[in-house]
């Protein structure tokens, strides 16, 4: 029977219960399945005949119904082969999986199809975030989309301008909290725990996980059922690097692939709690009180799902790396301009910390590479605008552009009739 599991001592509840935290422990949950009961259910379906999508994976959902699906068409996005970026590293195959393409411009919409639809399903007539920006927008939509009432808490001033106007126009409650982004969470987790008819759809909620874990599905299907040698990801509040290695473990449990890939997570610099674990080899993170980047969706000092995270990066015997404000926006401008990408700072997270770890050789040449970008570039028009140099402005006059761009006013020539 598919229930939700502890992830620490593996009590089990019911999936239909509405529970954030193992009431035995405190640990976060997952949701299990019978791997069993999946194989024979698959055996019978037709799911390989579906387009490339997150309800593509519909047998592999905690959802009863399909007749209540909350969907506004996401995943299927493209996995690009990076020939000039990877030329550039002396890279033999790199490929970048471009989440900026989903219908709301970040992954998060794959976890958002389904926790809606699982709210939709629990009854549930007001949904609840606390959100670096993404998961606002993302949330505002797919409740707008269900007809349900919409709150988020985000950090005042520290949301990237694109993200704030799509939660403001899908018709959510915005609160901008006079704090960062981890005293909102807690302030979210704290209301739903109380007023039990607000439900939460944070990445602390197991059914977000399932609807990202499509991310990990689809790579491999572009790449004719095989994992990459390496999958590299931004991490945050560290629910996507989690959700993608459930896919991937299932899929490999399930038999459609045979090897594993090295979970590779990066953080910024400013906010790298799980890369600082990995790098000392603990069993706990240090929370980061004041967490500070430029990557304000990664801006996180405490992570809500980091025991997941280090363990899907040691089960995988991945690593983890931390990456600065320039190697950031170095590393945007890069993908934008030689592979014609355009994402957002955290996105850009991963390349630069691709470039970090080939620089200082833990990265091999012949490595099958697959960069995970995250949300899209028009997200934060503000952070890529003051990166370039001006336009300039020109008369409205012929000669005065041919004089700017370096061409000679020339003769009009009367072509031969
Ligand atoms: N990249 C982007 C663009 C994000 O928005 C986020 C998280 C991440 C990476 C990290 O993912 O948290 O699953 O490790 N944004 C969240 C939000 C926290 O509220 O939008 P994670």
């Amino acid at each position: 029977m598919t229930h939700q599991e502890c992830i620490n001592c593996k009590a089990k509840y019911d999936i239909d219960e509405i529970i954030y935290f193992c009431k035995k422990c405190g640990d976060i949950l997952e949701i299990k399945f019978d791997f069993k009961e999946l194989a024979e259910t698959l055996k019978g379906s037709d799911w390989k005949t579906k387009p490339l999508s997150v309800w593509r994976y519909r047998d592999f959902m905690p959802i009863h119904e399909a007749a209540h699906i909350v969907t506004l068409n996401e995943g299927g996005t493209g996995l690009h082969r990076s020939q000039r970026l990877g030329d550039e590293l002396g890279l033999k195959q790199l490929y970048v999986k471009n989440e900026g393409e989903n219908p709301t411009g970040s992954f998060k919409d794959r976890g958002m199809t389904v926790g809606v639809t699982k709210a939709v399903e629990l009854g549930a007539r007001h949904v609840i975030c606390a959100s670096t920006g993404n998961t606002s927008a993302s949330l505002a939509a797919y409740a707008a989309r269900a007809g349900i009432k919409c709150t988020v808490l985000i950090p005042s001033g520290k949301i990237a301008y694109g993200k704030l106007a799509q939660a403001m126009i899908h018709g959510a409650k915005v609160l901008q909290v006079r704090g960062n982004f981890d005293q909102s969470l807690e302030f979210v987790l704290k209301l739903a725990e109380k007023h039990r008819s607000i439900y939460l759809l944070n990445s602390i909620n197991p059914f977000r996980i399932e609807g990202q874990k499509s991310l990990g599905y689809e790579i491999c299907e572009q790449l004719n059922n095989q994992a990459p040698d390496r999958i590299i990801i931004p991490v945050g509040n560290a629910g996507n690097i989690s959700a993608v290695w459930k896919g991937l473990t299932e899929f490999h449990k399930l038999g459609y692939i045979k090897t594993l890939p090295k979970m590779t997570g990066i953080q910024a610099a400013g906010s790298a709690p799980i890369a600082q674990a990995i790098k000392t080899n603990s069993d706990k993170i240090v929370p980061v009180e004041k967490p500070e980047t430029i990557a304000t969706a990664i801006r996180i000092g405490a992570p809500v799902s980091w025991k997941k995270a280090v363990n899907a990066i040691r089960e995988s015997h991945g690593t983890a790396e931390t990456v600065t404000d320039e190697e950031i926006l170095e590393a945007q401008k890069l993908l934008a301009r030689i592979e014609g990408i355009f994402v957002e700072p955290a996105s850009a997270s991963s390349i630069a910390g691709l470039i970090k770890l080939v620089r200082n050789d833990v990265i091999g040449k012949d490595e099958r590479i697959v960069c995970i970008t995250t949300g899209h570039g028009l997200k934060d028009p503000d952070t890529a605008i003051k990166q370039c140099e001006k336009p300039l402005e020109v008369d409205a006059d012929i000669s005065a552009i041919e004089q700017v761009l370096g061409l000679k006013a020339q003769r009009p020539t009367i072509l031969a009739r």
